[in-house]
């Protein structure tokens, strides 16, 4: 029993007279007859067994009677100590009637309990039973409403818990299944064991099952006093979704293999899928970079992700505007960077770009010699090529003027092509007359802008990101 409950005894002597005691007994139930120098009582007078009516108060007080002829002897009366059970204790307030009960410890008075303290310390009980249940209720509610399947397993692999979305997607009652030993659906072994073992979760597990679905499950641990009691798995189908990955997946292929045919030969595409590109982080102080990804077809995706700006930008009417031809601009973007020599870097690595790459007009250069010799493409292919790394100003005086609205559509198509082969860009483009309005999202600050290019004057605009 908790001493919290108890009160302090109200103690007075054998011979207090009933004058005495009414003031006391008008506040307590019981006031404990003890002996002078005494620990134990003698006994109790207890109010409720007192007859207070006006004839009995104006006798005894006549009389002068004391505490003693009162009382209720002490042998006659049940008590308690600190190890009474509050449910014995309850058990004898019923049998005796009685208000309130001492306690006594090691053959001394220490204290009293009342019943009502019995009732507040029941009723704060009952209440968090009350709340446990609610709570207990509201957990079950959501276990049953998630979509996902649940299922809790305790260590010896016993099912505890199955909610509805567990037996719809297993075929399976909760009623059949609870209490009963897991079974491995999964065609392959099951996290279970080594998430048991080990008490980390494990997330999105592919699980292909025997029927050929395929589950995507989380394992995780349930810690009781730092050890796996048990381990919860969510589960969900995914099957859908993976179908659509693998039909994404091949119809991506076939377009590889469809743009693989559009190329010249089978060195071209060789060359190409061997040109690393890098992905990197800019010290800004130092101007090194550190090499974060490679990009081992990087050339094959840059000539790809420029054929794809190319395309959007012919969807938005660009073909139309006099001086801008797609064959041209198709070839040129095929062969552009063909004569590019990349170092092999590793992830990691930290160096100067200006010492480790070849300056860019040399692989232009190279590449407007390669397409004209060896593959006989157009003039305006190869003078297109050949500056695609020029500054406007650094043009020789012989560029043919004609040529200029594509070079700044090649440039502007190369850069985008970069931002989404290196930098994982998000790149909107809106055409107007000769202008090419570019909303570009880049993790790089220095990209991070919008821009209208007018292809016919030069003139470039930029302008911060709109929202
Ligand atoms: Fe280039
Ligand atoms: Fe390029």
């Amino acid at each position: 029993m908790n001493s919290l409950y108890l009160l302090e005894p109200e103690v007075v002597s054998p011979d207090t007279e009933i004058t005495a005691l009414i003031p006391i007994l008008s506040e307590r139930e019981v006031a404990y007859v003890m002996p002078p120098g005494g620990s134990m009582p003698i006994g109790a007078v207890y109010k409720a067994f007192l007859p207070f009516t006006p004839g009995f108060r104006s006798e005894a007080t006549n009389h002068g009677t004391k505490a003693e002829e009162l009382m209720t002897p002490w042998e006659d009366i049940p008590f308690l100590n600190l190890e009474t059970h509050l449910h014995d204790a309850i058990r004898i307030f019923q049998d005796r009637d009685l208000q309130e009960l001492p306690v006594i410890e090691n053959g001394r008075l220490v204290g009293s309990l009342p019943l009502r303290s019995i009732l507040t310390a029941m009723t704060k009980a009952l209440s968090s039973m009350e709340n446990q249940e609610k709570h207990e209720k509201r957990s079950s509610v959501i276990l049953q409403s998630i979509n996902e399947g649940l299922i809790m397993i305790d260590k010896d692999l016993i099912i505890r818990e199955y909610n509805r979305a567990a037996e719809e997607l297993l075929g399976a009652k909760a009623s059949e299944r609870l209490g009963s030993r897991a079974v491995v659906v999964s065609r392959d072994e099951s996290p279970v064991f080594e998430v048991m073992k080990t008490g980390k979760p494990r997330f999105n597990v592919m699980s292909p099952l025997a029927d050929g679905r395929i589950f995507s499950v989380n394992y995780v641990p349930m810690l009781e006093n730092g050890k796996v009691g048990g381990v919860i798995q969510t589960f969900r189908d995914i099957t859908g979704q993976e179908e659509m990955r693998a039909q994404l997946l091949s119809s991506r292929d076939e377009l590889d293999r469809a743009f693989a045919l559009t190329l010249p030969n089978s060195r071209v595409e060789h060359k190409l899928k061997n040109t690393p590109e890098y992905r990197d982080s800019h010290d800004p102080d130092s101007g090194d970079i550190t090499i974060t990804e490679v990009i081992t077809d990087g050339g094959y995706k840059h000539v790809v992700n420029a054929l794809k700006v190319l395309a959007d930008l012919n969807n938005k009417g660009i073909m139309s505007l006099l001086g801008i031809s797609k064959d041209v601009l198709v070839q040129s973007i095929i062969f552009h960077d063909l004569g590019k020599s990349q170092p092999q870097f590793e992830i990691g690595q930290t160096v100067d770009p200006l010492d480790e790459f070849e300056e860019s007009h040399a692989h232009a250069l190279r590449s407007a010699d390669i397409a004209a010799h060896f593959y006989n493409r157009d003039d305006d292919v190869i003078w297109l090529i050949k500056h695609h790394h020029h500054d406007e100003t650094q043009l020789p005086c012989d560029f043919p003027n004609h040529l200029k609205p594509m070079l700044r559509l090649l440039k502007l198509i190369d850069g985008l092509s970069a931002a989404l082969t290196r930098r994982d860009a998000t790149i909107r483009l809106d055409v107007d007359g000769t202008r090419v309005y570019v909303y570009e999202r880049n993790v790089h600050p220095d990209f991070n802008k919008s821009r209208v290019v007018d292809l016919f004057t030069g003139e470039i605009l930029e302008y911060l990101p709109t929202p």
